[in-house]
This record gives structure tokens, sequence and C-alpha cells, in this order.
């Protein structure tokens, strides 16, 4: 048989681990493909830079297009990133009749429904498993796996960068700034680091782990988002002290009245095994209504972490090349005549558990005033710390923990509370979560 020839856009981390993994497994590889499998052109953008990756038998060139309209060329693997010129060049290759490998979760989440359709119309593949959680094979655990259940609830460490600089903080008490700067080296951050630090490359993942887990179409625009430049390092230490890790969260969860989707950093009880996924390391938690709870954990970027699930789905379009395209998992987990449209519920609908951090004037009633507030919107305290006033401070923290109650609750007291003379500055809320059931 042929060999299947691959061009690749991009030849940045994931591009060059891409590579690498071809030079050093390339048998393997054919070996499990049944056929060969080459690179035999890429696209960068300055080709004056040095590569991380052997490149002597792959033409370059800065002109995708090219690659994309090359015949010899039958898979496309689109490395490059970012939302518009990615889409332009992942559709052009599709009308080419192109399959299409990807680990760009930002183009997915906003312009998947419009990518699927047209592949659906062109009979070709588009495989995304690098797009979520690195190296996990999440999408396929998902999609194939877990078919036979009714998917309840998924909840993950998605952002590899931001739990690094959680981890960092917490343990090296490092700033918020070093930890950025040395995920920026090792390769894990977007090109866009805001993308990391506010929770928006989170919320790409969740909109495509909610599609696949739920049967509902990519919703990108519904996902409440927040991310974790509001930490401090004084919740990280006050969260410890109470027992609980700050994590930062992506959480899908279907309930009678629709679907919450919600990114957020959150408490997670120590005992909690996803507490204790560290560094750059994800974890996703999935609970079906046969299997119960499982949870997949693994490195969430990197070079070659992400290289291997694209490899993966290089297999998986190589063998779909002789079994044919009506053979293939849909691309969201359902038919896409079938999806859902239950609602996305809005952010003050959901039910969580909360902590709170307040500086207050050190002075009687302060605390009863806030108590009252909480009693009288029906919001039970789970636990409460009140710090010494620090020499030469006339202002104290306090630090609770409340019962889970609606966010439309919290809302109105945090307001209520806001109005105190006695609160100073910004209260900090942080939701928390137990994973209980
Ligand atoms: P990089 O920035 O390291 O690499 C991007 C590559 O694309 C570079 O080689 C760049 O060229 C090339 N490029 C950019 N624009 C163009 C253009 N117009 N024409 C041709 N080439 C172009 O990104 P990553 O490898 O980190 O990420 C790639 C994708 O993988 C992104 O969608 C990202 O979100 C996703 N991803 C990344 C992970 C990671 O750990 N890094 C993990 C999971 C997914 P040049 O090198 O010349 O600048
Ligand atoms: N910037 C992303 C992260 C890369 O840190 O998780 C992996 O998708």
């Amino acid at each position: 048989m042929e060999p299947v020839k691959l061009g690749l856009l991009g030849l940045g981390t994931v591009g060059s681990g891409t590579v690498n993994m071809f030079h050093r497994a390339g048998v393997e590889i054919e070996r499990r493909a049944g056929r060969q499998i080459v690179v035999t052109r890429a696209a960068a953008q300055d080709l004056s830079k040095p590569r991380d990756c052997e490149t002597r038998d792959i033409e370059l060139t800065d002109d995708p297009m090219s690659i994309i309209n090359d015949p010899d060329i039958q898979v496309i693997v689109e490395l490059i990133g970012g939302y518009e010129d990615a889409r332009d060049l992942v559709l052009a290759a599709i009308r080419q009749g192109k399959h299409v490998i990807t680990a760009n979760k930002a183009m997915i989440a906003k312009y998947g429904n419009e990518i699927f359709a047209e592949a659906e119309k062109h009979g070709v593949t588009v495989a995304f498993e690098a797009a979520v959680a690195g190296g996990i094979p999440i999408v396929k655990a998902i999609r194939e796996s877990l078919v036979g259940n009714h998917i309840q609830w998924l909840a993950g460490i998605v952002n590899g960068t931001t739990n690094y600089i959680l981890t960092q903080m917490r343990d090296e008490g490092w700033d918020f700034q070093t930890a950025l700067d040395e995920a920026q080296r090792l390769g894990y951050a977007e090109a866009d680091p805001t993308f990391d630090v506010e929770g928006i490359d989170a919320a790409h993942k969740l909109t495509i782990l909610a599609s696949i887990a739920f049967g509902v179409p990519l919703q990108f625009d519904k996902v409440y988002t927040e991310g974790i430049a509001g930490i401090g390092r004084e919740d990280i230490q006050y969260a410890e002290e109470l027992g609980y890790s700050i994590k930062h969260l992506a959480i899908a969860q279907k309930t009678e009245e629709g679907i919450e989707l919600r990114v957020h950093p959150t408490l997670v009880p120590h005992r909690r095994l996803m507490a204790n996924v560290g560094g750059v390391m994800n974890a996703v938690m999935v609970y079906g209504d046969a299997v119960g709870r499982t949870m997949y954990y693994g490195a969430g970027a990197g070079s070659e972490p992400t290289a291997s699930a694209v490899m993966g789905d290089i297999l998986d379009v190589v063998r779909s090349l002789s079994a044919g395209p009506d053979n293939r998992v849909p691309y969201l987990g359902f038919q896409l005549g079938s999806l859902s449209s239950v609602p996305v519920l809005p952010m003050e609908a959901i039910e969580t558990a909360y902590y709170l951090r307040m500086e207050v004037l050190d002075s009687p009633g302060v605390m009863a005033a806030v108590t009252q507030i909480l009693a009288e919107l029906n919001i039970s305290i789970e636990a409460l710390l009140q710090k010494v006033p620090e020499p030469g401070q006339d202002t104290v923290p306090i630090i609770m923990l409340t019962h889970r109650i609606r966010e439309r609750q919290m809302n109105e007291a945090l307001y209520r509370i806001g109005q105190l003379e006695a609160v100073q500055g910004k209260i900090v809320r942080i939701r928390l979560e137990y994973f209980d059931e």
C-alpha cells in the first residue's frame, strides 16, 4: 500500500513533538496502522527559526495553503492555533477532501459546529483528541467507551498552566508572574497566556467536553468563565488551613432545569484525588449513571504529551481511510442531527458551596452583622476562621465556608455585606465542591 502523506501546519511545541515522535516510533506506528505514514511537508511562519525537531526530510514552507492545495497530501495536521486563520485553513482542507487532525480547542469550541457540518458534507474526518487535556485520551473515553452511560456531570483540571501556577504558588511560594514565566518557558502556555490565566482555554475545553458528554451543540459563549488572577497566596494558605486545595476547575453538570457550564477557581477537600493533581497535570472526573465516578489523569500540556494525542488521532484517521468515513465515530459522540436543545443555565441558577474572605474593622458587632445577613438569606456557615490583626492594622480577615446554596442567594449576600461600613475592600468569593455524589 502507498504511504499516507501528512502535511503539518505549525512546527512549534506540538508540531515538533509530533515530528520527533515519528522519528522515534515510526516503525511501531507503521506496524499498528498497517501502512507507512510520512510527514512530507510542514508550514511555519519564520523558516529561519531553529526547530526542536529534525526537518531534513520535510519540505518546509511559510505558505500553509500550498500544503492544503497539494494533491499528494491526504491528511492535514493543524497545529498553528488561534481562531479565524486556523478555521479558514481547516475549512479549505475539508473542501479539498482532506482529513484534518487538530489540537486547536479554541477553533473547535468556537467554530466546531460549522467545521463538523462541512466535514460531513465532504465525507472527511476532523479529529481533535489533543484539544482537551493534552495527552489524556478523554475525548475517546467519553465519546466511545462510556456510551452506555447517561453522563450526569464532569469536572476537571483541564488547563496545565493554571494548575502549574497554583501548585508553584502553594508548594514553592512563587509569585504569580514567576510561575507564569516558567510555564511559558516550558511550552505549556497558549500564545496569548491570558487565555490560560483568565480561564478562556479551560472554557474552550469544557465546551467540547460538555458537547460530547451531553449531546448538545458546542456553546462556548454560554460558559461562565473566571480565571485565577483574583486568587491571593493568602487564600491558598487559608484554604489549606481549612483542609482544602484551590483548583481551577471546569464543571459541566446536568440538572432537571438544564446544563451548568462553569469554569472558576474552586475549593476541593484534601481527601479528594482532584485536590492532589499538581503541576502541569490534568485530571477529569466523569460521573456516569452506570459506571459511577471515573477519573482520567495525565500531562495536560507540553510537546510530546500533546503529540501523543495527535498521534492517536493520526492512526484513527489512517485506519478510517480503509474503513471509509461512514464508519467513523460522530464528532460530538451523537449524530449531528440528533443533538439535544436542553438549555444552558445562567450562572445565578447554579448551586454550590462557597469560601468567602473579607477584611473587616476589628470592632464589636461586625461578625454579628455579617452572620445576620447570611441567616436572613438562609445561608448556613460550615466553618469560620477569624485571624488576629497584624501589628498596626485595624482590620482583620474573616474566612468562612458556607453550605450549598444558589449563586443568586450568594450574589445578594455579597451585595448586602459589601454595603456594611465595617467591611473594607472587595470580598473574595471562591466556589467549593465536595464531589460527594
Ligand atoms: P506554538 O506557538 O509553539 O507553534 C505554532 C506554530 O504555528 C509555529 O511553528 C508557528 O511558526 C506556526 N504558525 C503560526 N502562524 C502561522 C502561519 N500563519 N503560517 C504558518 N505557520 C504558522 O504553538 P503550540 O505548538 O504550543 O500549539 C499549537 C496548537 O496546539 C494550539 O492550538 C494550542 O492551543 C494547541 N495545544 C498546545 C498544547 C501545548 O502544550 N503547547 C497542548 C494542547 C494543545 P513559527 O514557529 O515559525 O513561529
Ligand atoms: N495552554 C494549555 C494548558 C495547553 O496550559 O493547558 C494545553 O491545552
